[in-house]
């Protein structure tokens, strides 16, 4: 039996965050999606070749992918874009005249599913042409779908793609089985006849007219990553289902979403009390959780594969671990005399670690916000980006400012936040960029000295404050005007000169930047974002060689408006305002040149301002 796995549509439901990476690599339980269907189809016998069609845009991607993968092959359709798809049922066309003729299991990429094949195929063979069939109890669901209706026999006497009034609750998914002799034949015959290439339902409402279909129901839980709320929904079942497998049954869990940030601008002001303008972005940390009655709190990420880490909640102390910043919480939630008991937390995250997407900063609000909402703690909102950075200051050790925390928990869909960090008012500001994104790309460096190295400029800071405030009545750097800076800089060290004339500068260009981005000013705001990279460079120097070619080869990509280092630095992610249509050239001639320089793969992703921290059950 030869298998067809469909991977070459371009998820558009999905934009932005499919432009640049295929929906079927996206990661579910910490394996692209694909992977989850490979390990359904290793459990059936006779499988002679696993085709992966894709396009031509995500096949390196898949490559990758499938390189020393047995049985897999896979091919290239040509296309380009969504313009140029050749549909579903162009594709299966596109496989089967590139092989010898079999009994086809046809799959569609962005199914993800429980079910057993082995009976489905058992049930082919026996019947003749089949296709999955899943109960739906939403009905609106089916108009999105395609629906079916089965005879006594289970032969299909009714199908209807994307039916406008649904008269059942039974669809038909993308599952199908043909027995050798039969698909090449019937689909010559559909597509001579000018039918639509575009959607599989169509070909079996077609075929089921003219051969006999039959329908296999399937009793277990089936997906359909159609959108962004489909893959969450996704995730946290897996999760859900890990919970129970790794900490025993228990009591129903509670599930919770925070997302990672990226800073437009404003960076290393946040703790000179200046301003700064991130946003929430679609990259996310899941966590499933739930109260064990025991006054232990026991933490596990499916990102680290370790074991369950287990602390007593009348001796909090350190791990040296990752789980130090959803403790440094509960430490600090203790020491301010909150009463909870004990939980089992279960995290899974596709922020990366070290990345300056600010992993740790969200799985501080999301451990804050989910023992609030379970506890009923009664904590403002307002304060729980305070609590975490305490939190990461006292019991971690790096003294971060507030920005991330802060994004993290009061961030708005569409909107960047200007935070004023001397009095921490702060104002959304939607983001209009018209035919530009905000691109991030990833070095996939951190350097160990980084911690360090950021206390240290804190520290810098505050010496260049303390001799300052000798001369002038101000409270933070951020008070000095560039007048006041030029009257007493030779009262300060060089190094620490620099130092304070970043901070001076940036908060300006910050200010700035959110006029630009309130007017729509985009080159203006390209130009901000390249002069806060250079002060950053020379001035704050917190750059390293990674960043430094990364950013030689972002500019010299034709509508590229300006690109710097977001978050801390020593590595991490650049902030990149392209236009939209420089982004394929964008990843595939940076992405090249970035690994021939530098040995390292780089990541990319085009984000999206998403919510801040949310209860599952608030998700829109
Ligand atoms: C890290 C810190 C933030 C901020 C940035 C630099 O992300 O957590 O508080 O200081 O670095 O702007």
């Amino acid at each position: 039996m030869k298998v067809i796995i469909l991977c070459a549509g371009y998820a558009t439901r999905m934009y932005p965050l499919t432009l640049v990476k295929s929906k079927n690599l996206l990661q579910i339980e910490g394996i692209p999606m694909i992977d989850h269907i490979i390990e359904k189809l290793k459990k059936l016998p006779n499988i002679d070749k696993i085709f992966v069609i894709t396009n031509n845009k995500f096949f390196d991607d898949f490559q990758i992918w499938g390189k020393d993968k047995d049985k897999i092959v896979i091919l290239n359709d040509g296309s380009n874009s969504d313009k140029e798809r050749l549909g579903a049922i162009g594709d299966i066309k596109f496989v089967i005249e590139r092989t010898e003729d079999d009994e086809f299991l046809i799959i569609a990429g962005d199914n993800l599913f429980e079910f057993d094949l082995n009976d489905f195929i058992n049930y082919g063979r026996k019947k003749g042409i089949t296709i999955g069939v899943k109960r739906v109890e939403d009905i609106n669901l089916i108009r999105k779908y395609s629906q079916v209706i089965l005879d006594q026999k289970g032969k299909i006497i009714y199908f209807e793609e994307k039916p406008e009034n649904p008269k059942s609750k039974d669809a038909a998914i993308c599952v199908y089985y043909f027995p050798k002799g039969v698909l090449k034949k019937y689909l010559e015959e559909y597509l001579n006849q000018g039918k639509n290439p575009d959607m599989a339902g169509l070909f079996i409402q077609y075929l089921h007219k003219i051969v006999d279909v039959y329908g296999f129901v399937f009793q277990d839980k089936w997906f359909d990553i159609g959108d962004i709320n489909q893959f969450h929904n996704a995730n946290f079942y897996l999760l859900n289902k890990k919970l129970e497998e790794k900490f025993g049954k228990g009591e129903n869990p509670y599930f919770f979403i925070a997302p990672g940030r990226v800073n437009i601008i404003g960076e290393h002001t946040d703790y000179n009390g200046g301003f700064v303008m991130p946003f929430a972005i679609d990259l996310y940390i899941y966590l499933a959780v739930r109260k064990n009655n025991k006054n232990v709190a026991n933490f596990m990420s499916l990102q680290f594969k370790d074991n369950i880490i287990s602390v007593e909640l009348k001796d909090i102390k350190k791990t040296n671990t990752w789980a130090d910043y959803p403790l440094g919480v509960l430490s600090v939630l203790k020491e301010m005399g909150y009463d909870f008991g004990g939980a089992d937390f279960l995290f899974e995250s596709n922020i990366p670690i070290g990345g300056g997407l600010s992993s740790s900063g969200a799985i501080e609000v999301i451990t804050l916000t989910s023992l609030n909402d379970i506890f009923n703690l009664n904590i403002e909102k307002e304060k729980i980006p305070f609590l975490c950075q305490k939190a990461e200051n006292q019991f971690v050790g790096a003294r971060c400012g507030i920005m991330d925390q802060f994004i993290i928990t009061m961030a708005k869909k569409e909107n960047a936040i200007l935070l004023n960090c001397s009095n921490n008012e702060f104002n959304y500001i939607p983001i209009n960029l018209g035919d530009y994104y905000f691109l991030i790309s990833s070095t996939n460096v951190s350097h160990s000295i980084a911690s360090g190295e950021y206390n240290k400029r804190r520290a810098e800071c505050e010496h260049g404050l303390k001799i300052l405030k000798n001369f002038l009545n101000i409270k933070t750097l951020s008070d000095l005007t560039i007048e006041q800076f030029e009257k007493y800089k030779d009262k300060l060290p060089e190094l620490i000169r620099k130092r304070v004339l970043h901070v001076i500068n940036e908060n300006q260009r910050t200010k700035m930047a959110s006029e630009c981005l309130i007017k729509g000013d985009i080159e203006e705001l390209g130009k901000l974002l390249n002069e806060s990279h250079i002060s950053l460079r020379d001035l704050y120097e917190v750059s390293c060689k990674e960043v430094e070619i990364m950013r030689e080869e972002t500019l010299k990509i034709k509508g590229v408006l300006g690109t710097r280092i977001t978050g801390g630095g020593f590595g991490g992610c650049l902030i990149t305002l392209i236009n939209k249509d420089s982004i394929e050239k964008f990843i595939k001639q940076v992405g090249k040149n970035y690994k021939e320089k530098t040995g390292i793969t780089p990541g990319f992703h085009i984000c999206q301002a998403v919510d801040g921290c949310l209860s599952f059950s608030n998700l829109q």
